[in-house]
């Protein structure tokens, strides 16, 4: 098996580097190291730290050009979406700076005379991260930076995909002054990594994004250890659109929440579920604002949608597109490709569907492409029901301007992130994660930092009489 892989632009299918996968004993050695850093950064106070990260945010804001046209040339999301993504990369490395002055305990009135009850935060140790390909900037921070705030150790996984990225962000890390040991980059199989990973003692926690079946894989494989696991993992998000919406502003978010990274997103929009007697409108409005979209090579200012990431994404979507349509869905826009299979790039025109009914596999796999397949209800209860059948439980949106609405559904849709006439609820200071089969924990805000820290109890005796 070749012990190293290309780095491949998506929209030429250009190499772009060859990287050496790091042997078995390179990445023990590198936990070893991790674990002995612990000991250390654990006692470094909080101000140093929060300094350290700082710094770290400014010098990847020094270098932000750079680092957004590494980031499209890896991936392929349009410049102006990876300049975004650097912005919201630091966004999370300041608010952790913030927060690692923040991590209080308390003390606890005694039930006893002579006894004082005490609660501290404790770092939990190293932490093993593995991150995806489709945020290769931000997924890596809002896992590294609440890690280094709490006084974690880290070490890092990127996708084989998308390290090139990383690999800066950490090179930056170093510059900053935080210890090479500290914060750590290993290149390998995922599953290689994943085992030795959850296998070590010395890893404390594993923190995944990424598909549900590898999710439960590293679940199952933590409890040898009894591993803190927190997983982002897959999203089949439903879009309401009631019967009072504000189309326009419908449409325009649709949009944003659907397209952004050629809906190569976690919390994309899936499955549109417009009320029967604006579904026209809606449709023919979405479709002709989705004709505009243009789809090109990342780097070309114009793009709006880049190419989807390889062969086996394009292969997925386009067979759930012509799944819908032997079903009987109708192509209101897209539902082009212009692709080489010898060049190795993919790009899927943005794609609308509509007379799309529940037996389309569309309607129960997560796409992770740029198709927006749209359904009907009458009533808000079928509208709930069709959103929350799926296991998947991450992002949900809805627009309406009627709050008795808008109250009824953010109580009964199931899901752990929900946008009330907004298609962009992310931010580092709010947290993100998702319900039922799309993971366990969140990242960003105050809950962010709560899974790399152990809570200790001291009870103290025989204080006075
Ligand atoms: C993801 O796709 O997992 C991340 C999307 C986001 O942070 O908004």
């Amino acid at each position: 098996m070749s012990n190293s892989f290309i780095v491949k632009n998506p929209a030429t299918g250009e190499a772009l580097a060859t990287i050496e996968r790091d042997s078995e004993e390179v990445i023990l050695q590198k936990i070893a190291t991790g674990n002995d850093a612990f000991q250390t950064w654990k006692k470094t106070n909080a101000h140093e730290r929060s300094k350290l990260l700082s710094k770290w945010s400014t010098l990847i804001q020094e270098h932000k050009a750079s680092i957004a046209e590494v980031m499209t040339k890896e991936n392929g999301k349009p410049l102006a979406e990876s300049l975004g993504e650097v912005d919201y990369a630091t966004s999370y490395i300041d608010w952790y700076a913030e927060e690692a002055k923040r991590l209080y305990g308390r003390t606890i009135p005694s039930h006893a005379n002579g006894k004082e009850l005490i609660v501290q935060q404790h770092p939990i140790g190293l932490v093993g991260a593995i991150t995806p390909w489709n945020f290769p900037a931000a997924m890596m921070t809002r896992k590294a930076a609440p890690a280094l705030a709490a006084g974690c150790t880290f070490i890092v996984k990127p996708a084989e995909e998308t390290p090139l990225t990383t690999i800066r962000l950490v090179e930056l890390a170093h510059e900053a002054g935080i210890p090479e040991d500290v914060i750590q980059c290993v290149s390998g199989r995922g599953r290689v990594i994943g085992s030795l990973f959850t296998e070590s003692p010395y890893i404390k926690k594993i923190t995944f994004t990424g598909s549900t079946p590898v999710g439960k894989q590293l679940i199952k494989d933590s409890a040898a250890t009894v591993k803190s696991v927190t997983m982002e993992l897959g999203g089949h998000a439903p879009v309401i659109v009631a019967e009072d919406a504000n189309i326009d502003l419908a449409v325009e978010q649709t949009i944003i929440t659907k397209f952004r990274n050629a809906g190569q997103t976690c919390v994309c929009a899936n499955r549109v579920i417009v009320h029967e007697s604006i579904v026209e409108e809606f449709s023919k409005k979405l479709a002709e604002r989705t004709k505009k979209l243009v789809v090109g090579n990342g780097l070309d200012q114009k793009t709006d949608v880049g190419p989807v990431i390889n062969k086996g994404s394009y292969e997925k979507i386009t067979d759930q597109i012509a799944d819908a349509v032997n079903k009987g869905a109708t192509i209101l826009a897209g539902a082009q490709y212009d692709v080489d299979h010898d060049k190795e790039y993919y790009f899927i025109h943005p794609t609308i569907l509509t007379d799309v009914t529940e037996e389309m596999d569309i309607m129960h796999e997560e796409t992770f492409g740029p198709v927006a397949p749209i359904t009907t209800y009458k009533e808000l209860d079928e509208a709930i029901e069709i959103a929350n059948n799926t296991p998947y439980g991450l992002a949900a949106y809805f627009f309406t301007d009627n709050y008795r609405i808008g109250n009824y559904l953010f109580n009964h849709l199931d899901y752990g992130i929900i946008g009330w006439n907004d298609g962009a609820p992310s931010a580092a200071h709010v947290p993100f994660g998702g319900m039922k089969e799309s993971g366990l924990g969140r990242e960003g805000g105050i809950e962010g930092i709560e899974p790399y820290l152990e809570t200790k109890y001291l009870s103290i005796g025989n204080l006075y009489e």
